[in-house]
């Protein structure tokens, strides 16, 4: 061969795996409302960014005449490129090469970039679209699917990780994903199951629709597995460039800085947004929004146990991570799912060097039997360790309710909170007046000649002395007490007085968070 020929030869075989499991299965692929593994890196990065490693890489099985059939790339499509400029390095599975399934070819482009992704200090996305363990290649698949554990556990922490579902993810492939940092999934194409439907009805009699056991809005309302659910795969797309906006490369920087907003601006309407009744609702979503640079919230889990909303904002251009007590949902009360919620938003942020925003209106842990049988006590601590572990600066704004344990466990001042503001509405105190009175003033309510109008007396007595501010501020448990519509200037002098903030936690192996 001489060099022209040679590469025209290298063009072709470049052509080749472009093309992966052939024309006829890229128009199934299609005709199924789902994008190529090529087509969706085109969306997902910069135009023109994306650089392949491993095209010529092919299976090495013999068994079940797999060594007639050889597609380049094999099924799995890996490199790098840029989103907003930025280095990502990513993997997408490419269904119309076996199905997109994992044998140990696959296994080891995916292994080789993410070292590389930990080398360089860069975020790991993965497109996954897949039919599981490749079942010709046996054990070999599931070592394979062991290796990618392994890294994914250690890059966590180090990089972010971010998955997205973009068809069938089932068996033990669903544990890649489940050990990365964000799950997406696109609605009505993707699912994941650790057992199908058909050995469900096999072992359990249930009759039940991949989309119900696995899709995503069973897992973005119900099993708190995907973080963000999306209307496509063009959207899903879309969201992780977005959601990487408001993130460092590594956890050894800092989120970027963007400047969109003026710092100084107050909004008014902040000033009566708590409802005279201390029992309405209010939305605190729209207290996010009042207070973050333009109005902007990605919010995380937002189908997922709404009474705690978490997500990420920008506060006079830092990057922020908010938790915040949902009022207009169960009361912003904490129970199992909501306290799970909130403790890994937590440690993520601080992870990754991300300030934490808290606000507070919490009547409490939620009571009961279910909860309590289900193991409230061990998931509320979850929340706790994660809050009281975060090194990260942490200001926490009490609107309203900061009552019982819960007061202690959304960022208090003990457990280092740096700088924490109250309004003048908010209510500070071991419970609610109406169950305080019934506890210490049980045989006064018992003798009264007109108990219901004793209790008035007694509640609006323990209001007055409890129910407000000012006796927590008097200790200096909370810093300041400031009009609403200040809170926003106030919270990103405090970011920028914070700056420079050092803590650390004991030198130990790790932690026992009680999981
Ligand atoms: C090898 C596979 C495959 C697999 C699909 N294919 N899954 N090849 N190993 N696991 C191939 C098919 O033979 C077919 O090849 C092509 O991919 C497309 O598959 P179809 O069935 O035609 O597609 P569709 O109808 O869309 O169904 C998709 C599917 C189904 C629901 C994913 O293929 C399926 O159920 N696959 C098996 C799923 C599974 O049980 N996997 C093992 C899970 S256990 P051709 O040549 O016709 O294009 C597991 C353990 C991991 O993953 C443990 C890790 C700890």
């Amino acid at each position: 061969m001489n060099k022209k020929t040679k590469i025209q030869h290298l063009n072709e075989l470049k052509g080749q795996s472009l093309l992966g499991g052939g024309q006829d299965r890229i128009d199934t692929q299609h005709k199924k409302g789902r994008l190529t593994a090529r087509e969706r890196l085109d969306l997902l990065l910069d135009k023109g960014s994306f650089r392949e490693v491993d095209p010529f890489v092919v299976h090495r099985t013999h068994d079940f005449d797999l060594d007639k059939q050889k597609f380049m790339s094999d099924s799995v499509v890996t490199g790098w490129g840029t989103i907003e400029g930025r280095l990502v390095y990513v993997f997408s599975q490419d269904f119309t090469v076996f199905g997109g399934s994992l044998g140990e070819v696959h296994a080891e482009k995916i292994c080789k970039i993410m070292d590389m992704a930990m080398k360089n200090g860069a975020p790991m996305i993965g497109l996954n679209d897949s039919g599981g363990a490749r079942i010709q290649e046996g054990v070999v698949s599931l070592a394979g699917y062991a290796d990618i554990f392994l890294k994914n556990t250690m890059a966590s922490g180090v990089i972010p990780q971010i998955s997205a579902i973009m068809g069938p993810c089932a068996g033990g492939a669903v544990y890649s994903p489940a050990l990365t940092d964000f799950i997406f999934m696109a609605r009505d194409t993707s699912y994941m199951f650790v057992t199908g439907p058909d050995v469900v009805k096999a072992v359990t009699h249930e009759e039940v629709t991949q989309e119900e056991l696995g899709g995503a809005s069973v897992h973005s309302e119900k099993s708190g597995v995907c973080h963000v659910a999306a209307d496509s795969e063009a959207d899903t797309l879309f969201l992780i460039r977005k959601l990487l906006g408001y993130l460092p490369q590594n956890n050894m920087e800092d989120p970027t800085y963007v400047v969109s907003d003026d710092p100084l601006r107050m909004d008014e309407a902040l000033n009566s947004i708590i409802p005279d009744d201390a029992n309405k609702p209010y939305d605190i979503k729209e207290v996010i929004r009042m207070i973050m640079d333009s109005g902007q919230f990605f919010e995380i889990h937002e189908n997922y146990a709404q009474n705690i909303v978490v997500g990420f904002a920008r506060l006079g251009g830092h990057s922020v991570g908010i938790v915040a007590n949902q009022p207009a949902v169960l009361a912003g009360v904490l129970d199992i799912d909501a306290s799970e919620k909130g403790a890994r938003f937590v440690r993520f942020c601080d992870a990754f060097n991300i300030p934490i925003i808290t606000f507070e209106d919490v009547p409490g842990f939620l009571p009961g039997t279910n909860q309590e049988h289900h193991g409230i006590i061990r998931s509320g601590a979850k929340l706790l360790y994660a809050y009281c572990e975060a090194t990260v600066p942490k200001l926490t704004i009490i609107t309203r309710k900061a009552y019982g344990g819960a007061y202690c466990v959304m960022s208090s001042k003990h457990i280092r909170s740096d700088l924490n503001l109250a309004w003048p509405t908010a209510e500070i105190a071991v419970m609610g007046p109406d169950g305080a009175v019934n506890i210490i003033f049980r045989k006064e309510l018992d003798k009264a000649k007109d108990p219901v109008k004793k209790k008035a007396e007694l509640v609006a007595d323990y209001k007055e002395k409890f129910a407000s501010p000012y006796v927590a501020a008097q200790r200096g448990y909370i810093d300041d007490v400031i009009e609403p519509k200040e809170t926003r200037p106030r919270l990103i002098n405090a970011l920028e007085m914070l700056s420079n903030k050092r803590d650390a936690n004991p030198a130990k192996k790790h932690g026992n968070i009680p999981l």
